[in-house]
């Protein structure tokens, strides 16, 4: 694991907008050139506008011209003594928009963390193979 990438979500909680839940995530991705691209989870009072951090992390990558094949790594963290995994739905963007064997790093405050290669937090994921 890149302590680096944990440390830079764990700096970025301070960015999450979570002021229903009060529950902040923040994820970071590593790139191929270095680049470490953030997101938080961003809530809204019509609460299922909300975004979770995976997804806000991974739309500014691409919103920044970076593509599956330039992520080589994925942290996310909380503020709570329990190790966070990503809702379903992250799971399903995830599965579309990072590598199958790219580790996942899911963190809690303490520093304690499970890695997981992404492929096995969604196995039978819907794809465009099978639209
Ligand atoms: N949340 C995330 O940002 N990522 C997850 O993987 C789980 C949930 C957010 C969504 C919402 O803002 C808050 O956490 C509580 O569900």
């Amino acid at each position: 694991m890149d302590k680096t990438l944990m440390q830079s979500a764990k700096d970025n909680l301070k960015n999450t907008y979570a002021v229903y839940s009060h529950f902040k995530v923040s994820a970071a991705i590593r790139l191929k050139d270095g680049t470490i691209i953030n997101g938080v989870n961003v809530e809204n009072a019509a609460y299922g506008l909300s975004n979770c951090a995976e997804r806000s992390a991974l739309f500014a990558a691409y919103s920044r011209g970076y593509k599956k094949e330039d992520i080589v790594e994925m942290a996310l963290t909380t503020e709570q003594n329990k190790i966070i995994t990503p809702c379903g739905a992250c799971r399903q963007v995830m599965s579309e928009l990072v590598p199958a064997d790219t580790p996942i790093v899911m963190g809690d405050k303490d520093g304690n963390t499970k890695t997981v290669k992404n492929l096995e937090l969604l196995p039978f994921a819907f794809t465009k193979k099978d639209l």
